[in-house]
């Protein structure tokens, strides 16, 4: 096994953060070449950011739709009738961006919700943007602190010296800091545990060989990256001892979407006695969609699958079908990590007790 681990470490890169009256955003469409950020200042940028995946991951996608709302919310300050309808209006477009990820609609639900408060109380409109620019950090802030406990639960999972084996980004770079699967290799790190990581490239937009393979090799986690179809390979060689992954949403009934090709690594987890892990906060899961089923689907340009490394690497007018999720059934999840802790079969049970709680 080639070992091309870069010794030194870094901070991971913060993916989004507000800064001079704007939304500064890493472009991680242009990593691992290029750390750029960029200057986003109306709903519109935002949205195209979102949908062009200059953001992505659950969680980082919500937080940049709720900084979203207050730029729309700004651009309504003076019209105190019209500024609700406005800031519903803008609301609603942002949710258009993307299909999958629940934290997208959660986030901006809980935006609407501040501003209804806001215009209720008759909150002067100057005040009431300010307001919701605190909402959207709290966010923020909140998944910071919500990924670390989601770390700590995952953590109690694993023992020095396993391997364990990753899908897609669910790192620092797809929430506000740590991630969700990631978390637990983030804090193995603080506590001298060592695990080994196996990242899957993730085709056809390689967030795992893009993303997952650069944040954790600047922190200094031990991580290999492997091609997707390599993955069963390393299984039977007995180097993985568990999967973790995140997921965009969570069905009722356990059900899990995540990145494509997630749901093979869980049937070549079963196949092997892995355990399969997923890791999310509770803003992930979706007691309102009752099965995997009922989970929209992003369906993605074609051009991601025959132009995947920067050439053509399919015939031209070749039929192409590019789903960006899929769906785990939950028999093949093992549990679901979350800040509150981990929850196991039954799941209809248990995760809306979760909520109950
Ligand atoms: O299309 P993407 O890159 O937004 O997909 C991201 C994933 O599937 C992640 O695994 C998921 O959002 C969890 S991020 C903590």
């Amino acid at each position: 096994m080639s070992n091309e681990r870069q010794q030194e470490r870094s901070e991971v890169l913060q993916s989004l953060r507000w800064e001079n009256d704007a939304l500064s955003l890493l472009d991680q469409r242009l990593l691992p070449e290029e750390t750029i950020y960029l200057r986003l200042s109306t709903p519109r940028e935002v949205w195209e950011a979102i949908r062009e995946l200059k953001v992505r991951g659950a969680p980082a996608i919500g937080i940049a739709a709720a900084y979203g709302v207050v730029l729309g919310a700004r651009e309504h300050s003076g019209t105190q009738d019209s500024w609700l309808p406005e800031v519903i209006r803008h609301a609603e477009y942002l949710a258009t961006s993307r299909p999958t990820a629940v934290n997208l609609f959660w986030a901006l639900d809980r935006m609407k919700a501040k501003a209804k408060t806001l215009s209720d109380t008759g909150t002067p409109t100057s005040e009431a943007v300010q307001a919701l620019l605190d909402e959207a950090r709290l966010i923020q802030a909140e998944d910071e602190s919500t990924n670390r406990l989601i770390g700590e639960h995952a953590l109690a999972l694993f023992e020095d010296g396993m391997g364990v084996l990753t899908h897609c980004n669910a790192g620092g770079l797809a929430t506000a800091k740590y991630g969700t699967a990631l978390a637990p290799f983030y804090l193995a790190l603080e506590q001298g545990i060592h695990l080994k990581v196996f990242a899957d490239e993730t085709r056809p937009v390689l967030q795992g060989a893009r993303l997952t393979a650069f944040e954790l090799q600047q922190a200094g986690v031990d991580v290999t990256l492997i091609c997707d179809n390599m993955a069963g390979h390393v299984m039977s060689k007995g180097w993985i001892q568990a999967v973790i992954v995140g997921t965009d949403r969570v069905a009722a009934n356990g059900d899990v979407a995540n990145k494509i090709g997630t749901y093979s690594v869980a049937v070549l987890a079963k196949a092997h006695n892995i355990p399969f892990y997923v890791a999310c906060p509770l803003s992930t899961i979706d007691l309102s969609t009752p099965t995997g089923a009922d989970i929209p689907i992003e369906e993605r340009h074609s051009d991601e699958v025959t132009f995947g490394f920067g050439k053509r690497t399919a015939p031209q007018g070749v039929a192409v079908y590019n789903p960006a999720f899929d769906i785990t059934p939950n028999e093949l999840v093992t549990a679901i990590i979350t800040e509150k802790g981990i929850i196991r079969a039954p799941y209809n049970d248990n995760l809306k007790q979760l909520f109950d709680r």
